[in-house]
């Protein structure tokens, strides 16, 4: 049976609105999460002993019962009642670990995709959106990619059409010293702003209409500055965590953008830009205090879909 190689691509939040709290003790969010062009690679190889073993080449992810493609694939192999199917996968790391840019989630999807083909399963995008929703909340969304409004825990999706939204490119930051646990963040949130969360479906429901009619989705289709973005979990996160006030800071301080802004729970931060040579540009221009800062950067495009199988044999 030929290999089977997976594109994991990272998100990155446009906006992230903490609603409140669920019954079932997650948030209730109003997101818009876009894709970037920065990509995992994942390589799946049929195995005949009915294990599911995961490589990666870089050490400092885990790679047992607790790294999300592993619960993916005994997630799926579960369910669909086959214990006799094996795999090993082999993980290209590209998308920094604990950054707030989904890279798990993607990874986890992205096994989801991988496997169906792989073992022949014909599950169809109902059952897999399900699966990806039971793994993680940011699940669904990599399993679509593109710019989507994300509802409920962040699961509930809804397109923005990839007409209304412009060419854009980011330069991310992330200090390698730097890590923030998503639930910590959350619940520093609900610490802080608890008190103040809305409690009725139809406070939340207005919340979700006043993001679909924002001035920033009436904003993402020109290439112009974008409005003030909105991350809830920025000022949760940013008095805490050293890096990601120092990275702001250089940011809003670097050549001229169209918004910056925290992604997820952090501590990755980006400043977006027209196209991939003004995010170059922008990184060239910041080298020095970059690098005396010690943070790591990437530049990429905008856009692209989901996790998608690579069926064109270019390696990895
Ligand atoms: O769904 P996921 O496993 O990615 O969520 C990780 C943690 O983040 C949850 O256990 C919860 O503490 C927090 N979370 C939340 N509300 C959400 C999504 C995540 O409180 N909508």
């Amino acid at each position: 049976m030929a290999d089977v190689t997976v594109r994991a691509p990272a998100k990155i939040n446009l906006h992230l609105e903490v609603l409140g709290l669920r019954p079932d003790g997650y948030h209730e969010l109003a997101m818009v999460m876009q894709s970037i062009d920065l990509a995992d690679t994942l390589v799946l190889r049929a195995s005949a002993d009915a294990t599911i073993r995961l490589r990666c080449d870089n050490a400092d992810l885990p790679t047992d019962g607790t790294n999300l493609i592993v619960k993916a694939a005994e997630l799926l192999r579960s369910r669909v009642g086959l214990p006799e199917l094996g795999v090993v996968i082999t993980l290209h790391k590209r998308i920094p670990i604990g950054a707030g840019l989904a890279g798990g989630s993607s990874d986890g999807a992205a096994t989801l995709v991988g496997l169906e083909a792989l073992w022949g399963l014909g599950l169809g995008t109902e059952r897999l959106h399900a699966l990806a929703a039971e793994l993680g909340s940011d699940m669904p969304f990599c399993l679509e990619g593109g710019t989507q409004l994300c509802f409920g825990r962040g699961e509930r999706l809804e397109p923005v059409p990839q007409q209304q939204v412009a060419e854009r490119a980011v330069l991310l930051l992330k200090h390698p010293q730097a890590s923030v646990s998503t639930p910590w963040a959350y619940g520093r949130c609900r610490e802080l702003r608890g008190d103040f969360y809305l409690e009725s479906e139809a406070d939340f429901e207005q919340r979700r209409q006043a993001l679909r009619h924002s001035p920033l989705l009436a904003a993402l289709a020109d290439p112009g500055p974008l409005p003030p973005l909105r991350n809830d979990l920025q000022s949760v996160v940013a008095p805490e965590v050293e890096s990601v006030r120092s990275g702001l800071d250089l940011l809003r301080r670097g050549p001229q953008s169209l918004a910056v802004a925290m992604s997820g729970s952090g501590p990755s931060l980006y400043a977006l830009y027209p196209d991939l040579a003004a995010a170059e540009a922008a990184r060239s221009a910041l080298a020095g205090e970059l690098d005396a800062c010690g943070f790591a950067s990437w530049c990429c495009r905008c856009g692209g879909p989901g996790v998608s199988l690579v069926t064109d044999g270019s390696p990895p």
